[in-house]
Parts: structure tokens; sequence; C-alpha cells
């Protein structure tokens, strides 16, 4: 395969349709690289067991490739294959599969993720998706397929196959359409590792709903002891090309506006997340919404503050990697 980054090939659309899944399916068995469609964000998949495939991602992406991927799987049981689930890690994914939640547990003995796709880690990173195209295209692959979000890397999430098309057209072989995702985050990664579950990415699932699954509070990455296990976190991340400012009440002169809850909607750049204030609609727009933004050329974005609870969690991490220096 071609891993010129440059290189240019015909990127297909294919219709989310028994025939499309069918061609997304092939695509990936022989190598091939497709953005799919999750319930969080779309994902460019690749064969998770075949190092070249797994290259074929960093290299449309560029990607830093010391950053490991997460495996797609259709079930839990294909996903207990590859992993070894101790109580904390089977009662999440009974409670939360299929659904935006990552687990992190050590590779089991029989693991196929490949070396590359895990960055080298005795560790691998699971997921069963909640969306149903994404289930049908893992189900016909028959094998783990790794997925970063479908953007260039540094780059906003792509929440439509539009977005994709615009980072990743002519990188890549085809992507699958089937609309905006309903998440519209990525998912919540949870490594249960050592006994004390650990939220190393708020996202999909919010943090109490996990603490409630596992009657326990949730350790955080990086607490005392630990040294940092989620080599992808990087601060800067998810950057438009536009400054970021955060927790602004309003928009200054020259300043795009994304605002959330009841709010001035007589601004010319401006964009509401949620007028209602619903967090969950809030999560849904936020990449779209940013990349539109974006697109209308301002020199900075102003942020409405959005409250640190639920979902908000997410919505926060993602605008503080947004608006990280860079
Ligand atoms: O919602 C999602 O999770 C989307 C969709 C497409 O499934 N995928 C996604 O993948 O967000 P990505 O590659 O953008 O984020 C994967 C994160 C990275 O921060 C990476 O460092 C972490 O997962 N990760 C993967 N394997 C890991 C491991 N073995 N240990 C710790 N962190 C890991
Ligand atoms: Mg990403």
């Amino acid at each position: 395969m071609n891993q010129q980054p440059s290189s240019s090939r015909p990127t297909r659309r294919l219709a989310a349709d028994a025939a499309g899944i069918a061609e997304a399916a092939a695509l990936l068995r022989a190598g091939g690289l497709v953005a799919l469609p999750t319930e969080t964000v779309y994902g460019l998949a690749a064969d998770a067991t075949s190092g070249a495939a797994v290259a074929g991602i960093y290299a449309a992406k560029e990607r830093p490739s010391f950053n490991p991927l997460i495996a797609h799987l259709p079930d839990l049981a294909s996903a207990r294959r590859q992993g070894l689930f101790d109580a904390h890690a089977l009662a999440l994914a009974q409670a939360f599969w299929p659904g935006p939640l990552t687990l992190v547990v050590p590779a089991a003995p029989g693991c196929t993720v490949s070396d590359l796709a895990r960055a080298g880690l005795a560790t691998v990173a699971l997921r069963v998706p909640a969306h149903p195209v994404a289930h049908a295209v893992l189900a016909a692959a028959g094998r783990p397929i790794a997925a970063p979000s479908a953007n260039r890397s540094g780059r906003i999430s792509a929440t439509s196959a539009e977005d994709a098309l615009a980072d990743l057209g002519g990188r890549i072989d085809a992507v699958l359409d089937a609309g905006s995702t309903k998440v519209g985050v990525e998912s919540t990664i949870v490594a249960c590792l050592d006994g004390a579950p650990r939220l190393l990415r708020p996202g999909g699932v919010p943090r109490e709903a996990i603490e409630h699954a596992i009657g326990r509070p949730l350790a955080i990455a990086g607490d005392a002891g630990h040294a940092p296990i989620s080599p992808g976190l990087l601060a800067s991340h998810y950057a438009p090309a536009a400054r970021v400012r955060l927790d602004a009440e309003a928009p200054r002169d020259g300043e795009a506006w994304l605002g959330f809850g009841p709010d001035r909607q007589d601004h010319p750049q401006a964009l509401n997340l949620s007028p209602s204030g619903d967090l969950r609609e809030a999560a849904a727009h936020l990449f779209g919404y940013l990349r539109r933004l974006d697109a209308s050329g301002p020199a900075t974005i102003a942020v409405a503050r959005i409250p640190e609870q639920g979902l908000g969690e997410a919505i926060n991490d993602r605008l503080r990697r947004a608006a990280a220096p860079r």
C-alpha cells in the first residue's frame, strides 16, 4: 500500500446500506483505509491485526506513531479474546457495551492486535461501538479494527462523512456515510489494570455513570504513583486554526462566538451548542460547530462557560485541548 500522505488516491463515498457495508468490510480485510461512522465520532478504520494496514492510518493522519489505537469489536465475546477482563472491566463492559466506553486492559496471550496498533504496550484498548453500521462492518470484517478519529492529527474530530472527507479525502479508500454522529465526543477511556479503575479520558459515558456501575470513585490517570499511561492525550489537540478563549461572558470585537444556554443570538459569527442548556445536545454539536466557526476565519473563537458535570467534563476536556498553547 502506498503510505505517502501527500499521494492522492480516489476516496469513494459508500452508502450505509448492505452493499456499502460489505464493500467497507472487504476493503478493510484487504488492508485498506475506510472512514466509518460510530455513535461518538467517525473513525479512520484499518485491520488492527496488520501492521501495514495500521501504518496506513498513521500516514493518512500524519499521527505521531507513539500513540496507540483503540481496537473495535462487534461484541464482548470477541473483545475477551483480545484482552484480560478483571471484575471491574467485566462489570463496565456489561453495563455500557455496546456504547461510548473504551477499556484499557492487559493484552490476552492470544491477542491479535498488532504491536504497531498497541504502540508496543502490553495493554490493549478495546471498544464495542453502539452504531448499527459500525457493528455490521465489524461483524463482517471478522477481526479487530483499529480506528482513531477520522481527522488529521491535531485537528478537530470528524462527526460527519463531509468532515472526514475534508481532512482525509484523497488519502483513504472510502468513507461510509451514515450522516452525523449522535454522541459527538469520543468514548470515555477507563484503564482496568491493577484493581483500581482509572479514568484516562472523559467522554461519551459520564464519569458518574461509571462510578455508579463499579460502586467506587474512579482514580484519575496521572495520580501519584502512576506514570501517564495514555500517551495519546497530548495537551494541544483538537485544534482549530483560530485561537480559542474559554469561559467567556460575551464575544469581543472580531471574535466568533460559541454559545451555550439562553444567550444573545444576534452576533454575526455565532453558533449555540444548545440554547436550552442540554449537555447531550452540546456534545453532539461540539466538533461540527467548532469546524464551522473556524471555517469563517476568525482570529479567535470565544466559548461560553460549560458546566463541569455529566458530559460537560468531556466537552470541557476537548475545549481545553483546543485552547491549549501550540
Ligand atoms: O470514540 C472513540 O473512542 C473514537 C471512535 C472512532 O471509536 N476513537 C478515538 O480514538 O477517539 P483515538 O485514537 O483518537 O483515541 C484513542 C486514545 C488515545 O488517547 C490513546 O492514547 C488511548 O486511546 N489509548 C489507546 N490504547 C491505549 C493503551 N493501551 N493504554 C493507554 N491509552 C491507550
Ligand atoms: Mg482523536
